[in-house]
């Protein structure tokens, strides 16, 4: 839906942040600043900030961030638009009516039908797990496999009847239409077979989001049966690459790990034994959705999958994609039993928490796989192994770590340190030129795509250089002489920098909720917010401090040199930039001048 820029910005202004976060969180005043403990992490001293001036909130310890919007959305996960309309009815403001086209309005309340019809079968089913008469079988399967009472009610378990048409039949009591059933996936309905349901005679998972809201379910089979386990299909409330079974709890846990198992029945026995930090994907294989998720909460995840050939594939994948997503992945040896549940069921809590304690590095992981897979007493096979390993390492981008992996890899698998450091390099060359190369050769959009790599490493300068122009919005007739917001190479930094510039140049104070108010995506505006509450160490010292610039821009500006070298196929432009870019090696800023 869209609502006008005035509209969300008046339904700002009469929303004071701090009156609105105070009815969640308890805030006490410092300064200029509230602080309160963080709503979407554990800690135990108060990091979660709230700034009357700039009209948002920003959390020192996990990076949340945003404005009252983001708060709301985050907080009561709503969508923009909710949050927008639950503000506009706390001041009062009466919503335009024709601002939501029809078919927006909807899926609105195609949502909220599916939100209440998750939550009467999630208490159906529920019911008929503890009170009906076939239910004991299922509560029988359930106690055999040593879920308690407790933890049956503690998840909500439920138990899906063996008629085929019960849960049709109490949603239709219900109100509910069979369209709706139909796009719930709780319903089959075809012309032939009518309606029947989708689960029966299963043991029912529902599956909630972080706000404790049922989403979706996970049905198993009692016993032996195909398939073992049946999951909802995705709907508009249902998306299985960003949500994670058991995060409703983990979010809450302690713990500063998450673990991340394969299925269902591995996350409760995990929670069971104390491990509230276990989550696990919905089914289908972990992906960077996920792994953005987590990290909302941590960064450190430690993967506990089942010890089969599958099981290491699934961790084999899933490293990557939590390292590219800026979390820090472990691995955690389950042998010689197949999976978290058994292990528990084996070897108890104690068990458990020794491996994972003992849990390895994602990377010494992976070169224990590859080492299991040469044979060792071969020499030209190990030769291949140690190649193949040097390959690895070299693929480490920063300098320190790789060392210090190359130095673990030679004692653990018996090679000469210098020797593999030697081949590292080697191949660290030639990944480097391939690169390169590549770099070159691609298409006009993924050339973008590379430029956007390269854009990564320079992300840190042009972050730094916008937090200063927003806090020191006085080094602005210097800066504009040598950065435009096209330097900007990151596309959300891009669109933060063409706002303040175009503030600055006018003459006007930037308003942070005001920026923050363009982005609706909830990730975005947390970056956003992470810009507007970073810290700046000043220098004392006037010189230190211009030193400090000159190195920020100079990394800025080299950084779009280097990329526009990259990608241009004119030899003059190339040569313009070669130039600029000596200039800019010998560039000194002064501040006072
Ligand atoms: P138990 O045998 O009940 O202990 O299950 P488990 O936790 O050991 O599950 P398993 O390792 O077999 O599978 C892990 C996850 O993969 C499950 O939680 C499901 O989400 C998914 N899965 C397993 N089997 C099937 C299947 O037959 N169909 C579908 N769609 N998903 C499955
Ligand atoms: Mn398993």
């Amino acid at each position: 839906m869209r609502y006008s820029e005035e509209l969300i910005e008046e339904i700002r202004e009469r929303n004071d942040i701090v009156d609105v976060i105070s009815s969640y969180v308890s805030l006490k005043k410092k300064g200029v600043t509230y602080f309160g403990l963080c709503p979407f992490h554990n800690e135990r001293s108060p990091s979660f900030s709230v700034s009357r001036e700039k009209q948002m909130y920003y959390c020192f310890g996990c990076g949340q961030g945003g404005d009252v919007y983001g708060f709301l959305m985050e907080y009561n996960r709503l969508s923009f638009g909710e949050a927008l309309r639950e503000l506009a009815d706390r001041a009062g403001i009466q919503l335009p009516e024709q601002e939501m086209s029809r078919e927006e309005k909807q899926q609105e309340d195609a949502r909220l039908v599916l939100r209440e019809m998750n939550k009467a079968a999630a208490v159906y089913f529920h019911w008929n797990l503890l009170h009906s008469k076939r239910g004991e079988k299922a509560r029988a399967y359930l106690t055999e496999r040593g879920i308690s009472g407790e933890t049956i009610k503690h998840f909500g378990l439920g138990y899906a009847d063996l008629y085929r048409d019960d849960l049709y039949l109490y949603l239709k009591d219900k109100g509910f239409t069979d369209q709706q059933m139909k796009d719930s996936s709780l319903v089959t309905i075809d012309s032939v077979r009518g309606s029947y349901d989708k689960f029966f005679n299963r043991v029912m998972f529902p599956i909630m989001d972080a706000g404790q809201r049922v989403i979706g379910f996970g049905g198993r089979v009692m016993g032996q049966g195909e398939p073992k386990y049946l999951n909802s299909r995705e709907t508009l409330l249902f998306d299985k690459s960003h949500n994670l079974y058991g995060l409703n709890y983990a979010r809450r846990s302690r713990d500063k790990a998450m673990i991340l198992c394969e299925g269902y029945m591995d996350v409760i026995s995990l929670h069971q034994a104390g491990f509230t930090n276990a989550v696990a994907p919905l089914g289908t294989a972990f992906t960077p959705g996920q792994a953005l998720l987590i990290k909302r909460y941590t960064r450190e995840v430690i993967l506990a999958f089942d010890s089969d050939e599958a099981g290491i594939k699934a961790a084999l994948r899933a490293l990557p994609i939590l390292r590219d997503n800026g979390l820090q992945g472990r691995v955690l040896s389950l042998k010689p039993y197949k999976d978290p549940d058994e292990l528990i069921k084996a070897e108890g809590e104690k068990g458990f928490a020794q491996r994972l304690e003992k849990a390895e590095s994602g990377r010494m992981f992976e070169l224990n796989v590859l080492h299991d897979r040469y044979d060792q007493q071969d020499p030209g096979s190990r030769t291949e192994f140690i190649r193949e390993m040097a390959k690895k390492l070299a693929e480490i981008d920063e300098g320190v770590e790789r060392a210090a992996y190359v130095q673990a890899a030679a004692n653990h698998f018996m090679v000469s340190e210098k020797d593999l450091t030697d081949l590292v390099n080697r191949y660290g060359l030639g990944y480097q030129y391939q690169k390169a190369n590549e770099n070159y050769k691609k298409s006009p959009e993924t050339r973008e795509q590379a430029g956007t790599k390269k854009a990564d490493l320079a992300t840190q300068p042009q972050k730094l250089l916008l937090t200063w122009l927003i806090e020191q919005p006085g080094i602005y007739p210097v800066i504009r002489r040598i950065i435009s917001p096209d330097d900007f190479l990151v596309p959300l930094h891009h669109a933060v920098a063409l706002m303040i510039f175009d503030r600055l140049e006018k003459g006007e104070e930037i308003f942070p909720a005001g920026i923050l108010g363009k982005f609706t995506d909830a990730e975005e505006k947390r970056e956003v917010a992470a810009l507007f509450n970073a810290r700046l160490d000043y220098e004392p010292d006037e010189e230190k401090n211009d030193r400090a610039l000159t190195d920020v821009v100079r990394k800025v500006k080299l950084a779009s040199i280097e990329e526009e070298m990259t990608r241009t196929n004119d030899i003059l432009r190339w040569q313009e930039l070669i130039v600029q870019k000596n200039k800019i090696q010998k560039l000194e800023l002064h501040l006072k001048d």
